[in-house]
């Protein structure tokens, strides 16, 4: 049975994207990349919600629909308590609401780390459940043998390698990676391992700028770089970090808006309109028919 994903245009607040665009497939992502270059940078940003989708879409090759909503959208501590459920709903809001990136979810901790077998399983349900096109999962070297799997039964999967915050538990917290020389060599080989068993992408976080081009430069899939070079394949950035959702971002982040304040000002102007009973006026309010 084959299912049709629609923005539903006959309510007043769905505004479907410009133009319904021909979704761009992960095949198409892989060949950005020719002989260790890519011409033109991949762009990425993270999706929770369909109006987000709507409006990210026509400007993304890639939506990902990343385990971050733990933290952004459900205040949670880490990105550890987060699961399949939360991400397979938001995954299915993402997919309704884009024409045109391809969707990646992430796959949240617990879900995949035990066995290929239990990756396969938690990769269809996501898939199924949301329409998204690929999954994402976190590790190096110890899941090259769950990407192999997974892409092999056809399922694409995106790497990620360097900071890896489902692990923030061994890690100790969220700093960069690669300063020492043991850590630089572990990252590379990592990316090498994902690279071969088969990911059409690998994301490099929070690493330091020379292991992050050695890393680019060492493997034939992209690299989606956060926290490491602009010499990466593409970039991703959390959308809310981006659009100054937080006063406190990290380093590696670029506040390209200020929606916080948007958001505290416009609230404060309703809260003043209802208190002073100018809202609602002539204009919100139905009289009967004269
Ligand atoms: O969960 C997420 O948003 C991510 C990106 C930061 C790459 O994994």
């Amino acid at each position: 049975m084959s299912t049709t994903f629609q923005i539903d245009t006959s309510t007043s607040r769905a505004n479907p994207t410009p133009a319904p665009m021909k979704r761009l497939t992960v095949p198409r992502i892989r060949q950005r990349k020719v002989g260790g270059t890519t011409e033109e940078p991949i762009v990425m940003l993270t999706a929770y919600t369909a109006r987000q989708a709507q409006l990210l879409d026509a400007h993304c090759d890639l939506l990902l629909v990343g385990d971050s909503l733990g933290q952004v959208i459900y205040g949670l501590p880490s990105t550890v308590p987060v699961t399949l459920e939360m991400m397979a709903n938001h995954a299915a809001a993402v997919v309704r609401g884009s024409y045109h990136s391809v969707v990646v979810v992430d796959m949240p901790f617990g879900a995949y780390e035990a066995s290929p077998q239990q990756a396969f399983e938690s990769a269809a349900r996501l898939l199924k459940e949301s329409g998204a096109a690929a999954v994402k999962l976190e590790g190096g070297e110890a899941m090259a043998e769950t990407v192999a799997f997974l892409t092999r039964r056809g399922i694409p999967v995106m790497g990620h390698v360097g900071l890896t915050p489902q692990a923030v538990n061994m890690l100790g917290g969220y700093m960069a990676r690669g300063r020492s020389d043991a850590e630089a060599e572990k990252i590379v080989t990592d990316a090498k391992a994902l690279d071969e068993a088969g990911a059409f992408a690998i994301v490099v976080e929070g690493v330091v700028e020379p292991i992050a081009i050695e890393v680019t430069q060492s493997v034939a899939c992209p690299t989606i770089g956060i926290g490491a070079s602009a010499q990466c394949d593409g970039q991703v950035l959390v959308t809310e970090d981006m659009l100054g959702m937080f006063e406190r971002v990290p380093r590696f982040v670029k506040k390209y808006g200020n929606i916080a304040e948007t958001i505290e000002q416009t609230a404060a102007k309703y809260a003043e309109e209802v208190r002073a009973r100018s809202f609602p006026g002539e204009e919100q309010t139905y009289q009967p028919k004269a």
